[in-house]
């Protein structure tokens, strides 16, 4: 048996199986990708037969005693598959399989630390039959060929009330079972000291809950999200929205709001459902954040919304490392900015600038414990802004081999001058 997700990689033909396989595994109609697959709960025959053959091409792990032990504990864990057009009751013979570990949450915990044996696990990190488990642990696909959609059948069962809280959890370590788990909507595992190890990887059940509020847009489940702006149409939406709350409702002169720090800053732009509602920005410096031009369109005041931007802004500067967030709050507001946490600076002076008086505030938090920091995971460090909880795009690219294209195999001549500067 294998503790991977070895996914065939041998024949282009069962490759493109797993390309057609490219959505997350909760996304895949498996009515219509299943209708040629058969999955049952094999012979004891075809289990000594199929523990063999996988043993051979992809290798193993553990023992077939240990595989029947399992199995005689929660007979749950091991599932046949075989091509339903081969298929014969009275003499199947199962052509691959997946069996899988409803852990505990003493296995969840001992799988994160290291301690989980997947050779010969512990009787307490496996749940009973009818347990709801803490997790489950892929032990092992052997999936050739048109089978591979097999693993969507056991989402499937993985959809049930017994196993749907449960997160995924599955060791690839080829690099097409690596392709394979990310295709499909794995994420590297990882505790807040960075991934548990770089093999194991996790599928996440409702991982729009689990999003941090500055990141929170899109969720329909949600009425207020927040996302960190990324591209010119959402600073055109921050640019609205300052427009009309500070160009037209409180009259600001247009240089002075746009005051030349939008493009040296991080906006946070907020939704009411998917209407863009609110912005507020954050500028960082050595030993402090400062967030400021917060603002909430006038149709959706008098509601959560602007607790939830300076919310969304404090958390960003948490993450990013900051402990203390300073901000100018017009006097009329320090209230609002005091239910927050903030308090303001003793004798520091009030300001006046663009017409109205400010009082200078100072909120001070505690680190997070997830802070990007050097010592964090160095993918996490450059995943996008506000995202370093998911995988990000550089660490998808890491899976490729460095082939170095324009060393290696240039395709751009660079011995030629340049015709129009030649
Ligand atoms: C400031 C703002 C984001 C607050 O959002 P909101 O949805 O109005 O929030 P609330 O309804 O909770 O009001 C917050 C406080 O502001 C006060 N407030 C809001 N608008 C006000 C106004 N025009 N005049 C005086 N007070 C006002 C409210 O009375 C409330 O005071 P309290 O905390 O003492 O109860 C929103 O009013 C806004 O965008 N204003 C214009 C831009 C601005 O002034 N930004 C702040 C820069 S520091």
């Amino acid at each position: 048996m294998t503790a991977q997700v070895s996914i065939p990689h041998r024949v282009s033909v069962e490759e493109n199986i797993v390309e057609r396989l490219y959505m997350r595994l909760n996304e895949i109609d498996t009515t219509s990708r299943a209708r040629h697959l058969v999955a049952y709960t094999p012979t004891n025959a075809e289990i000594d037969r199929l523990f063999e053959r996988s043993r051979l091409e992809i290798g193993t792990v553990t023992t077939l005693h240990v595989i029947k032990r399992v199995i005689s504990a929660n007979p749950d864990t091991f599932h046949a598959f075989a091509l339903r057009a081969r298929h014969c009751v009275e003499d199947p013979q199962a052509e691959g399989f997946i069996a899988w570990l409803p852990l505990t949450t003493a296995g969840r915990q001992a799988m994160l630390d290291g301690t989980f044996s997947a050779a010969d696990p512990a009787a307490e990190h496996v749940a009973g039959q009818h347990d709801a488990p803490a997790a489950i642990y892929i032990w092992g696909l052997y999936a050739p060929g048109r089978l591979a959609v097999g693993f969507a059948w056991a989402f499937q069962r993985w959809s049930t009330p017994l196993y749907r809280d449960a997160d995924i959890y599955a060791r690839a370590v080829t690099p097409s079972g690596r392709r394979f788990v990310h295709r499909v909507g794995f994420e590297t595992a990882s505790t807040q000291d960075g991934p548990v190890t770089s093999d194991l990887f996790v599928f996440r059940r409702n991982p729009l809950d689990e999003r941090p509020v500055y990141d929170s847009h899109p969720n329909a489940a949600k009425q207020y999200t927040v996302t960190v702006v990324r591209n010119h149409d959402d600073l055109g939406k921050v640019m609205a929205i300052r427009s009309s709350v500070y160009l037209a409702e409180q009259v600001c002169p247009y240089d002075e709001e746009f005051d030349g720090n939008d493009f040296a800053a991080t906006h946070l732009l907020g939704y009411v459902g998917g209407e863009p509602a609110a912005s507020i920005r954050i500028r960082c410096f050595a030993d402090f954040a400062k967030v400021e031009r917060l603002a909430v369109r006038h149709q959706h005041r008098k509601s959560r919304l602007a607790l939830v931007m300076i919310r969304a802004a404090k958390e960003l500067c948490r993450m990013k490392g900051y402990t203390r967030i300073y901000g100018q709050a017009q006097k009329r507001l320090v209230n609002m900015w005091s239910r927050s946490g903030a308090r303001p600076i003793p004798n520091a002076p009030e300001i006046t600038f663009s017409d109205f008086d400010y009082v200078q505030m100072l909120l001070e938090t505690d680190a997070h414990p997830e802070a990007v920091t050097l010592e964090s995971d160095p993918f996490k460090i450059i995943r996008p802004e506000g995202q370093w909880h998911a995988e990000g795009i550089l660490e998808k690219s890491s899976y490729r081999p460095a082939t170095r294209p324009s060393v290696d195999h240039p395709t751009i001549r660079t011995d030629r001058p340049n015709r129009r500067t030649a």
